[in-house]
């Protein structure tokens, strides 16, 4: 399905019309289209399809991303339509809709819809596959040290449980590059290795992990992959069937600026029959593996719509131009950090080893009071991470960024590193 045909029937609602879907949020322009080399002033266009303030620069994509105004005005008509009439001859249109994002999931990904469920978030997407994998006791599960713990408490726990056995990669720091991770998963590999999980990119300090390496490594062992996707669905232009996972998570909230409470779970048509379904109600999705793993009971569908609408609006300005963008402001952000002493850099400056994660140390100023300078005086919002691994300030640039954002957020860490919080 195009874009035009998604809008038509975000626009009609299929059998019944719409009820006056008359909210928008104002803006001073539609998104204009792309030009051949968007400058400046096209992503100053695209920073006004956002209902931030204009004086709030928000630097933590990768906890929760705001929403464009087509997503929210998308959430708003279909929540409006389906509670002006509940009726299931109404709501029919909606699991059409649901569809679609599948589609449009499928296409982003570059996959088949039979192969996407929509979850609500990564944390269940990937606990949906530690749960669904029949291991036994001796069993081996490999993960890196740096997991998100859906994807590494969940492990143990489970691990408990079922009697396998949870082994980490360890993650050194700097970035020791891709040869090393697949040379440490080769070594640690044993005939009892059943799966391999991990993240695609981190969210403490933004390290890049070999992902279709690592997955052709353990394809030709005949072990099972997670790949963690949720830092880098909707910002790398993820090819999924290059990439051959056997699983790939992702939430909405995050890179791809969707609603709260969506998520993706890819399954590889090779690995369906190895996982069994968790959760079992109403509503499955209509193709393929949604059909047994998909019945998580009455779901938020305008929401799983408005997914879609957010894939869309990505796929308008241009998935690889996107990771472009995202990587340019963070490479003008660690020039800006460089030069201001006493900063320490977490995070590799190597673009093969990176995206638009980036984690420093500024100094010995405390990163609570930092950050929170930053929000309360500056309008900068960031994430900390405190205690003794790695901590400090993360900041992660997206789309809707501009470099006077990047430029303000640099010129107020230096003045706090020169005058103290
Ligand atoms: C790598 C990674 N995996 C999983 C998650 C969990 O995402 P969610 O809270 O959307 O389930 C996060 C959240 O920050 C993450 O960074």
């Amino acid at each position: 399905m195009n874009r035009r045909e998604f809008a038509r029937l975000l626009a009609i609602g299929g059998a019944a019309p719409f009820v006056s879907p008359t909210v928008t949020w104002a803006r001073p322009a539609d998104l204009p289209p792309t030009p051949s080399s968007p400058d400046e002033k096209f992503w100053t266009a695209v920073r006004d399809q956002f209902v931030m303030p204009k004086d709030l620069a928000m630097f933590n994509a990768a906890n929760l991303c705001p929403s464009s105004a087509p997503v929210l005005e998308t959430m708003y008509r279909l929540t409006k339509d389906m509670d002006q009439d509940p009726s299931f001859d109404n709501r029919a249109k909606l699991g059409d809709g649901r569809e679609q994002t599948r589609k449009l999931l499928a296409e982003f990904l570059r996959v088949t819809p039979e192969d996407i469920i929509i979850t609500r978030n990564t944390s269940e997407s990937n606990n949906l596959v530690s749960t669904g994998i029949e291991l036994k006791p001796g069993d081996e599960v490999l993960l890196t040290a740096d997991n998100h713990p859906s994807n590494h408490t969940a492990w143990q726990e489970k691990a408990k449980r079922y009697g396998f056995i949870v082994k980490d990669v360890p993650v050194p720091n700097p970035h020791p590059g891709f040869e090393h991770y697949v040379d440490a998963f080769r070594k640690m590999i044993t005939p009892q290795t059943k799966v391999i999980s991990f993240t695609h990119l981190t969210s403490t300090v933004g390290d890049l992990f070999p992902a279709k390496e690592i997955c052709r490594l353990a394809r030709e062992r005949g072990i099972l992959t997670l790949v963690d996707g949720a830092q880098t669905f909707g910002l790398m232009d993820v090819d999924l069937s290059d990439m051959q996972p056997d699983f790939y998570s992702g939430s909405a909230h995050k890179w791809p600026c969707g609603p709260k409470e969506n998520g993706v779970l890819y399954i590889n048509k090779s690995a369906q029959s190895k996982i069994w379904a968790s959760i079992f109600s109403a509503y499955p999705g209509r193709v393929g593996v949604s059909r047994t793993f998909e019945g998580f009971g009455q779901r938020d569908e305008p929401a799983m719509m408005a997914f879609g609408e957010a894939l869309t609006f990505q796929t308008k300005i241009g998935r690889a131009l996107i990771e472009k963008r995202s990587r340019e402001l963070t490479q003008a952000l660690v020039a800006g950090l460089k030069k201001i002493d006493g900063v320490k850099i977490w995070t590799s400056p190597d673009p093969s080893r990176s995206v638009a994660v980036l984690s420093f140390q500024p100094g010995n100023l405390d990163v609570r009071k930092l950050s929170l300078a930053l929000y309360q005086k500056d309008r900068i919002g960031c994430a900390t991470r405190g205690g003794q691994d790695r901590p400090g300030i993360r900041l992660s640039p997206h789309f809707y960024n501009t470099m006077a954002d990047v430029d303000r957020t640099v010129a107020a860490i230096k003045k706090y590193m020169a005058s103290g919080v």
